[in-house]
């Protein structure tokens, strides 16, 4: 049956017409914040590529934080900046260096607050590589695992709720689950950066987090961005493994693989909307060529229409006022 007897337009005449048939939904708690903590104290600055974020250190994160929780955003992902960096990347485990210390700092003042860590090796690496190197360039999967292991109970140890591995080794979730099992953070969640493509869309991300490889690229361990079965076979491994939530990322070029993902798991799908998709929204938005608002709102409907169920991103303080306006 087509037009005349059938007309779409009928549906659309009035706001209230429209909310009654609209599909899908953006709510404050799809949101998770990435922050960026650093050592030192009373540091609070600004990070160029990502205007409208913040390094912090850990006495200062707080201020964001209350922020934060008074938008009714349920959950933050850390990411740290260590104060030393070597061949193995040791700083990630160790319970006095950022990550840590904010995740403690974090629960005390607010134990309901989602509290995720990022766990890979790049940050903390002298290298900028997100494991061991074995020959100056290769990253040795089965060397890293044990490392990934020992992040996983430091994190846990100091609070977070979940561990989201972001480096793309093989065996990855299974190594880390087995570890905190072991450690007694049975209840810990992992979220695995499963479908982690080697992309352009991160170079911002890298100058904030002082993460970029001194040599070489990441094409040797992040998936190749043509292919979408092999993100489903990454993303099928991490469930085997025991991963709570999986995410795909970056998110705007690459929302055909988590329709696919929704599609075909049942797992809570997280998307990833990354440092260089805010950074071109800001850029052009800085310049009055687009509608900040309007053009991401319409993106965080098109990940959630998508079938993600929760969004990392840098607007999240802004989609939070946004939507409560
Ligand atoms: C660490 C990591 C990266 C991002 C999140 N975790 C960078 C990378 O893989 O090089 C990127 C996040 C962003 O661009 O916003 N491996």
């Amino acid at each position: 049956m087509g037009f005349p007897i059938y007309r779409p337009r009928r549906l659309r005449a009035t706001e209230n017409l429209r909310s009654m048939i609209r599909e899908t939904t953006l709510s404050v708690t799809d949101l998770i914040y990435p922050l960026f903590v650093v050592p030192g104290k009373d540091v609070k600055k600004e990070i160029a590529s990502l205007p409208g974020n913040y390094q912090y250190s850990v006495d200062k994160v707080m201020e964001v934080i209350d922020q934060v929780v008074s938008l009714g955003i349920p959950a933050v992902l850390l990411f740290g900046l260590p104060s030393y960096k070597d061949a193995t990347g040791s700083s990630a485990w160790d319970d006095k260096e950022p990550v840590q210390m904010a995740s403690k700092a974090i629960k005390a003042k607010y134990p309901e607050l989602v509290v995720i860590t990022d766990a890979c090796l790049c940050e903390y690496t002298s290298h900028g590589h997100c494991g061991v190197l074995e020959n100056g360039c290769t990253v040795n999967n089965d060397a890293t695992l044990p490392l990934l292991a020992k992040i996983a109970v430091s994190h846990a140890r100091c609070g977070a709720d979940i561990i989201a591995p972001s480096n793309m080794m093989d065996g990855y979730v299974q190594a880390m689950r087995t570890a905190l099992d072991a450690a007694g953070y049975t209840n810990v969640a992992i979220m695995a950066y499963s479908a982690k493509f080697a992309s352009a869309f991160y170079g911002p991300f890298r100058a904030a987090a002082d993460s970029a490889p001194s040599k070489g690229d990441r094409k040797g361990y992040q998936m190749d961005p043509a292919n979408v079965r092999e993100a489903l076979r990454e993303v099928e491994l991490d469930i085997e493994e025991g991963a709570d939530i999986v995410m795909v990322k970056p998110a705007m070029a690459y929302l055909d693989v988590a329709t696919k993902v929704h599609e075909t798991f049942n797992r809570p799908l997280c998307v990833y909307n990354v440092s260089g998709e805010y950074a071109m929204v800001k850029a052009a938005a800085a310049n009055g060529w687009i509608d900040e608002k309007r053009i991401v709102m319409e993106t965080m409907l098109g990940f959630k229409r998508a079938g993600a169920k929760m969004i990392i991103t840098y607007h999240a303080l802004d989609v939070a006022k946004w939507l409560q306006a």
